[in-house]
């Protein structure tokens, strides 16, 4: 999509952190921004930021019938809605999955893998109908291709998303795109309005496993780490989606750093391969198991700047 003037982007979690990165992206694109946020005053403090046509709006994303109230609100000001970033989302209970609990396991996948489905179901046929083309971008982590010990309800729902998203693209007719967004860490209030977003949805805060034994926090980054290469801006991360936006891409990344760990995982699942000739008679039959040309699709990314 490479014209964004003019266009409407809904943001969920568009009211802080990464989705206030991306929402302001879209506004420097001349589109107009739906700021969808639980937080309403968090919803007060960004729209002021934004420098667009506007509108915040009240959303839980793990509530259908409040996504098609604040999608109804978006047209209503707007008319048609061409961008969606679900980008909502917790950070879960962390601790291994033997030990979270299964209110903690049903809140993560409510929030952060039903919460975009909702996004999903609701907006897309919207975006379909207009005939104007589209985008969908999702948040998902770098969790999402490279698990983190000991936080596999984040893990498992940021994996899903990335399902979800490359399922989508293959899914979508022409002029129409999609893209999971997988960022590491950025600066942004993620764990912080977590207890909010808790309180306010099941009355309670989640119950997080007691670390084990000796653990101790991490130590300080050695004197000669620029910290802010690792933990970045979330202007950055709005630019990025944005430029993923318009070149078309399938995966937005933000951190070189993780390559050599998704080379890792990729390596280690193909050496799972049986060593067997593969049967040509397979693909003959079943085509669309052992081929999605999505992938072929993703082009080089060029350095960010
Ligand atoms: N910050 C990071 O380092 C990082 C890294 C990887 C992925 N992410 C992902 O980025 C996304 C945005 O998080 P962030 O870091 O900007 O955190 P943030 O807390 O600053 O922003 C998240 C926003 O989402 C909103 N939100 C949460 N649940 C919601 C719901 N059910 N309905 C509507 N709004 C809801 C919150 O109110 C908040 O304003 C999340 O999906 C997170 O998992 C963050």
């Amino acid at each position: 999509m490479e014209d964004l003037r003019g266009k409407t982007a809904f943001v969920t979690g568009g009211a802080s952190g990464l989705g206030l990165g991306i929402a302001k992206a879209c506004a420097g694109e001349g589109m107009n921004v739906v700021v969808a946020d639980l937080r309403e005053r968090a919803i007060e403090e960004a729209l002021p930021q934004i420098d667009a046509p506007r509108l915040g709006v009240k959303l839980d994303t793990s509530n259908r019938e409040n996504y098609k109230k604040a999608a109804d609100e978006a047209e209503a000001r707007f008319g048609k809605i061409h961008v969606l970033v679900n980008n909502a989302g917790i950070a879960c209970a962390a601790g291994p999955l033997w030990a979270v609990s299964p209110e903690d396991t049903d809140f993560a996948l409510r929030v952060n893998t039903v919460g975009i489905l909702n996004g999903i179901q609701e907006i897309v046929p919207r975006m379909l109908e207009h005939g104007q083309g589209g985008y969908v971008v999702s948040t998902a982590s770098k969790a999402g291709i490279i698990p983190v010990p000991g936080c596999g309800l984040y893990n498992m729902t940021k994996q899903s998303v990335v399902a979800i998203m490359e399922t989508l693209a293959s899914d979508l007719p022409e002029g129409y795109g999609a893209a999971v967004f997988c960022p590491g860490p950025f600066v942004t209030n993620l764990g912080r309005s977590d207890a909010e977003i808790e309180m306010e949805l099941r009355g309670s805060p989640s119950r997080r496993p007691a670390p084990p034994d000796g653990a101790s926090p991490p130590p300080p980054p050695p004197a000669d780490v620029d910290f802010s290469r690792i933990m970045r801006d979330p202007a950055e991360a709005g630019l990025r989606v944005v430029r993923g936006i318009k070149r078309g891409d399938l995966y937005i990344f933000t951190h070189a750093e993780f390559k050599p760990g998704y080379e890792q995982r990729a390596g280690a699942i193909l050496r799972a391969f049986p060593a067997d000739e593969p049967y040509d008679g397979f693909p003959r039959v079943f085509g669309m198991l052992v081929n999605n040309p999505i992938f072929d699709r993703q082009a080089q990314v060029p350095a960010f700047g």
